[in-house]
């Protein structure tokens, strides 16, 4: 019998958002467990795995031949070796926020009609900053945590959506009643607080501290709204 595999929380999380029968490009695929998972599950039955590097398409081929699935490999730049119409959903994971936003950016076409699954590892208020500008609207936003780490995970498709305050940009645009959010806004006035007090001690840093006051402001507003929605007197 074919060894099952299980995901980690953060792409079982993405694989949970892939619909059923979709045709999807993993792109920066590196182990290839998603689509393999994917594929493996019969979620989807056709996937496209590809990466800027060959060492990691070839530990996806890898994970391919070891769980006996058939997908195809792509040694690419971003989305540069993939065509609109091979794929309806792609998933863009386990990168930098300005990463995942210039891999867009060079593939317009992922505007007209695509999901796109984003999982951002650093800058995500980059990354809703220029969905935001860029004519992407985010339809859904969710917190996973995975190893002791809260990661953002968004889904959006070209459209137009309100220009995000900065305190949304970093806290989430549509994360309002997911469990987790009190815990990340927490974590985000800490990191932003701490930036701003060291900013304060430096030459030229006074302009940017009294801008990360404001964002820290209105993401402490943000937590008391949600913790007035998610949490109940006792
Ligand atoms: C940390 S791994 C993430 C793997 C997997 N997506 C995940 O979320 O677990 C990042 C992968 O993205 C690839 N990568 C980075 N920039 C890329 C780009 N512009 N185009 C395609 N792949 C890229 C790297 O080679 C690496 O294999």
């Amino acid at each position: 019998m074919q060894r099952r595999l299980e995901l980690q929380p953060r792409l079982q999380a993405i694989a949970d958002w892939v619909r059923p029968g979709a045709r999807i490009a993993d792109v920066g695929t590196d182990h290839g467990y998603l689509p393999v998972w994917l594929l493996q599950t019969g979620v989807v039955e056709y996937a496209i795995a590809s990466d800027i590097n060959e060492s990691p398409l070839e530990h996806a081929r890898r994970t391919s031949r070891e769980y006996g699935q058939q997908m195809e490999f792509r040694l690419c730049n971003g989305l540069d070796g993939i065509s609109p119409q091979e794929a309806d959903t792609v998933v863009i994971a386990g990168m930098g926020g300005e990463n995942i936003a210039s891999i867009l950016e060079r593939a317009p076409w992922t505007r007209e009609g695509h999901m796109l699954l984003l999982q951002p590892m650093s800058k995500p208020e980059y990354l809703r900053g220029f969905l935001a500008g860029h004519g992407y609207r985010v339809t859904r936003e969710r917190l996973v945590r995975d190893k002791g780490v809260l990661y953002p995970i968004l889904e959006a498709k070209g459209g137009s959506m309100a220009t995000p305050s900065p305190g949304r940009l970093h806290g989430g645009i549509a994360l309002a009643s997911d469990p987790l959010e009190g815990e990340y806004l927490s974590s985000l006035i800490g990191k932003l607080s701490r930036a701003a007090q060291g900013l304060r001690q430096a030459k030229d840093g006074r302009e940017r501290a009294v801008e990360l006051d404001g964002i820290v402001q209105e993401l402490e507003k943000m937590r008391k709204e949600w913790e007035n929605a998610n949490c109940s007197a006792d």
